[in-house]
């Protein structure tokens, strides 16, 4: 099974603290779909198994296409690719742009699985991320959605925003769960450069939050994600058993995607690919029958180190009968060596002859990945 991944590189207005890249020039958006297209029949061969398990919308903002241009793209990869009957097919989206003629829309297409970008319930948070949905409209996108059908809905907050209080993080948190959500992402936030907000901080006009009230933050989290029988099964992701994103996990667990449109990654076992981050750029190499864009080949060194970074992020974390096979010894005495130290710390733990980081070291669970990191010297 393999995925697709569209990045679809457009939004109506930049928010102040976003580095992904897009174009705001939406007047590009019907070549970019000609291209999009063209660029999939090109790379027809870049995945082994043509059997496609997922199908990622992504951005940018997805929910800026029309449905006929959804429809597209869907038709198009069905046509080079064989599409499962049960595939994952999910579509990112604002709030603000779930009328409920779309949502029917998209579902006829196909599209069977919403990630809604709310970031925030608190208008006040919105208007300083220079979101262009309020409170209420992010509320009433959950509900139409539901209405028209959809019964695996994720939702997307960020906590640490500047000035957030405990009593707001609490309450974002109670809303979200009484929406009958069935995926949380919740992702601490990062100052990314040329991004409003890092100038912002950069000049002091605004404060990164505290350690401290991150760490207290992150711990409501995972409490009221726990009270509601949601799983944290990856950092940023939660959800109960049944609801993981197929298509997320398929970064964990190693599985191959071609990533399409610009900026977009790909992976295949072998090689890691990048297109250019510009959609100008993209559409006129496309035109011309190439894809502007850079590739790896993957060394065993770098697959290791993908399979650790991917695999400690999750609860599945790391199997070291896989290392010894796939990477050899070095590898494998490396990381029992890891496992040795930090099992004495309580912040990694053996089960079912996996390794995983437990609920105490998912805390700094980003210098644990980095000490289990190979370094080649
Ligand atoms: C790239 S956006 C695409 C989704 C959609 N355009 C939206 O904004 O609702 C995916 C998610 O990344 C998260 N994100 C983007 N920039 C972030 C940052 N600087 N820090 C934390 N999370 C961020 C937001 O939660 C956002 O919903
Ligand atoms: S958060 Fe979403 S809507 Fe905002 S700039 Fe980033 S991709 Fe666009």
């Amino acid at each position: 099974m393999s995925g697709i991944y569209f990045h679809i590189p457009f939004c109506k207005v930049r928010c102040n603290y976003c580095d992904f890249y897009k174009s705001t020039n939406l007047t590009l958006i019907k070549m970019y779909v000609t291209a999009v297209k063209e660029e999939m029949w090109l790379r027809r061969d870049y995945l082994e198994d043509k059997k496609i398990g997922t199908i990622y919308f992504g951005g940018g903002t997805p929910s800026l296409l029309s449905f006929n241009e959804i429809d597209e793209l869907i038709g198009a990869v069905s046509s080079i690719f064989s599409i499962q009957s049960q595939a994952e097919i999910t579509l990112e989206a604002n709030p603000d742009d779930l009328s409920p003629e779309f949502l029917q829309s998209i579902k006829r297409s196909g599209i069977n699985r919403l990630s809604i970008g709310i970031q925030s319930f608190s208008d006040f948070d919105l208007l300083l991320m220079g979101r262009r949905h309020n409170s209420f409209q992010a509320i009433n996108a959950v509900r139409e959605a539901q209405k028209a059908g959809f019964h695996n809905i994720s939702v997307d907050l960020i906590y640490g925003i500047p000035g957030m209080t405990f009593q707001q993080w609490q309450f974002n948190l109670k809303t979200v769960f009484n929406l009958d959500i069935q995926h949380l992402s919740a992702y601490h936030l990062t100052y990314h450069e040329n991004t409003s907000f890092y100038n912002k901080l950069q000049k002091g006009i605004i404060h990164e939050v505290e350690e401290e009230e991150s760490l207290i933050q992150f711990e409501e989290l995972i409490k009221i994600a726990e009270e509601n029988h949601f799983i944290h099964y990856e950092i940023s992701n939660f959800a109960p058993d049944g609801f993981y994103s197929k298509h997320n996990s398929s970064y964990w667990t190693q599985t191959e995607y071609l990533g399409l449109g610009p900026s977009a990654h790909s992976y295949n076992h072998k090689t890691r690919y990048w297109n250019v981050s510009n959609v100008d750029k993209y559409i006129e190499s496309i035109n011309q029958g190439n894809i502007s864009g850079e590739y790896e080949v993957l060394s065993l060194n770098d697959r290791f180190n993908d399979y650790i970074i991917t695999g400690l992020r999750t609860i599945w974390g790391i199997d070291p009968d896989f290392i010894l096979n796939e990477f050899g010894k070095d590898f494998y005495h490396h990381v029992e060596t890891m496992t040795e130290k930090f099992i004495s710390t309580g912040k990694v733990k053996r089960e079912n002859d996996r390794v995983m980081i437990t609920k105490k070291g998912i805390f700094v669970s980003d210098q644990i990945i980095s000490d289990y990191l190979y370094l080649n010297k």
